[in-house]
């Protein structure tokens, strides 16, 4: 198996590692126009499927890991969240998206503050940040229930994204990282 991130599982959901059997269900999500609205817009699906059939061979280990998404009681690729390098930002990134059907129920503000606990906690980085459109209001409403701030604006592209910030509480001046709605 290639190196990836252990699984984490919350109340209702368990976020694994990415297998190939979820490459098709992440190829058809980011070709839906409606995820990728704020997003850079429809991916190409044959130039997608190399592009990620290749990063889940290779493997993304902590800290920059991706996390597939599924319901403890129903196995199956429901969305991915992620960390990455943002170069914009100068820091580590959170992210997160989710097929259609699983929208609305919650699951991307469960499997958001799990990864963000993980990754102020056991992974130990300093500093988390989320850069959302100002348009994604779902986007924005999960990075404040999980405790995310929005601290300033970067350029990203063409166009300008809010930063959202959580830092670990034992740092001076930090805000407490993760807390319920
Ligand atoms: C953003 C996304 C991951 C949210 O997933 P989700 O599981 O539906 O999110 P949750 O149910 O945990 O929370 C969504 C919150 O946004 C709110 N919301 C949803 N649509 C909204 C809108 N148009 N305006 C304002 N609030 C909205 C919901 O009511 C909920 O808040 P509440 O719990 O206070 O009622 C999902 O919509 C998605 O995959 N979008 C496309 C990809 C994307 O844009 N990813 C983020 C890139 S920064």
């Amino acid at each position: 198996m290639p190196p990836g991130p252990p699984t984490i599982t919350t109340a209702r959901l368990r976020l694994r590692a990415r297998t190939l059997a979820d490459l098709e269900p992440i190829v058809e999500m980011d070709a839906d126009p409606s995820v990728r609205q704020f997003i850079g817009g429809p991916l190409d699906r044959a130039t997608h499927r190399e592009e990620v059939r290749r990063r889940i061979v290779e493997g993304r280990p902590e800290p920059h890991a991706s996390w597939a998404i599924e319901w403890r009681d129903h196995p199956g690729f429901v969305g991915l969240c992620h960390l990455s390098h943002s170069d914009e930002a100068g820091l580590t990134q959170i992210g997160w998206r989710l097929h259609p059907s699983a929208w609305g129920q919650g699951v991307a503000t469960e499997a958001a503050r799990a990864v963000l606990e993980r990754a102020l906690g056991p992974i130990g980085l300093p500093a988390i940040v989320a850069l959302i459109a100002p348009e994604n209001r779902a986007s924005i409403r999960v990075a404040e229930k999980i405790g995310m701030a929005q601290a300033r604006m970067v350029p990203y592209r063409n166009v300008l994204l809010a930063v959202y910030r959580a830092e670990q509480a034992s740092k001076p001046g930090a805000q407490p990282p993760v807390h319920s709605s």
